[in-house]
């Protein structure tokens, strides 16, 4: 595929582009008064999110969130937090990018890996948030290990992707998520997982 026709794939919803151009739910105010907070990613890898929430009887009661990515962090982000406000905690905290990603009419392939670092900064606030109350988890049905540093891709998104058939090689996992494209310290790590749930999968 030329440099051009791939410049004219790069085709965005009409949903990505509202919600790109006009956020919903940014935060703005620093003294905002959150209960549970979470901030995934780092600078140095130039994605970073932040994510406030406020809780009612174990609802999302409001969201509020803050990026340095890209367009299509921009608008899954918001997309997320319309989404998310209301939900219970449980519902929360089982959000995919998938869902989100879906909501939005979907995005460009190469870009999906945008789109991982709101849900992980959501479960991070709700991990904020539970412990704060000093409350157990009861949401973590199983403790996800970060496998990537750098991007902030976990044991479990590995999984979901394999599970689901997005990735079957490294190369592929790399070019969804990013996994493994800043130091590259994580990939044999990676490989091997992606092996062992590609045997458990029988993919
Ligand atoms: S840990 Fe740095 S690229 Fe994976």
């Amino acid at each position: 595929m030329s440099d051009k026709q791939t410049i004219f794939n790069w085709v965005y919803t009409e949903k990505v582009k509202d919600h790109f151009m006009n956020p919903k739910n940014i935060l703005e105010d620093d003294d905002y008064q959150e209960d549970g907070k979470g901030l995934v990613g780092s600078m140095a890898c130039g994605d970073q999110m932040l994510v406030a929430i406020k809780v009612e009887n174990d609802r999302i009661a409001d969201i509020k969130w803050r990026t340095y990515g890209c367009a299509s962090a921009i608008a899954s982000t918001s997309m997320m937090s319309e989404m998310v406000k209301g939900m219970s905690l449980e519902e929360a905290y089982s959000l995919t990018p998938q869902m989100i990603t879906s909501e939005l009419g979907g995005l460009p392939e190469h870009k999906f890996h945008c789109s991982v670092l709101g849900d992980k900064a959501l479960r991070a606030a709700v991990d904020d948030y539970l412990e704060r109350q000093g409350r157990d988890n009861p949401y973590k049905r199983q403790t996800a290990k970060i496998v990537c540093e750098c991007k902030g891709i976990t044991d479990q998104q590995i999984e979901e992707l394999v599970r689901d058939g997005s990735v079957t090689t490294l190369g592929q996992l790399q070019e969804l998520t990013g996994l493994g494209t800043v130091c590259g310290g994580c990939k044999d790590q990676a490989d091997q997982m992606l092996h062992d749930f590609l045997h458990i999968y029988g993919k």
